[in-house]
């Protein structure tokens, strides 16, 4: 089957320290741009319920606004209780200014 990727936004919509909010299919997706690269994660902090995006990013990390449980942006890796575990990745793609998320 032939890959998809669907649209998730503009590079204009992105900035370092202010992530994009996407759905895809129902899924809370947070989309991250650390210097030149971008992450998208797991979007709902596996903790409780709080979107990540909503949290405060530091550099490639994210705390989450409710119980500052902290992540690692290009990993998805849990840095810092209560998180719980780490977050999902998503494959995430530009094409020219267009950011494509994979759908799985
Ligand atoms: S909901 Fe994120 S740390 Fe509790």
């Amino acid at each position: 089957m032939a890959e998809e990727w669907r649209c998730a936004g503009h590079t204009g919509d992105l900035s370092d320290d202010a992530p994009l909010e996407y759905k895809l299919d129902g899924t809370e997706i947070g989309i991250y741009k650390v210097g030149d690269a971008l992450y998208a994660l797991e979007n709902v902090c596996p903790h409780a319920y709080a979107l990540l995006t909503q949290g405060f990013v530091d550099g490639d990390t994210v705390e989450c606004p409710l119980h500052e449980a902290v992540f690692h942006i290009p990993t998805g890796k849990c840095l810092k209780e209560p998180g719980g575990r780490d977050l999902k990745m998503y494959a995430v793609r530009l094409a020219g200014e267009e950011i494509q998320i994979k759908v799985e």
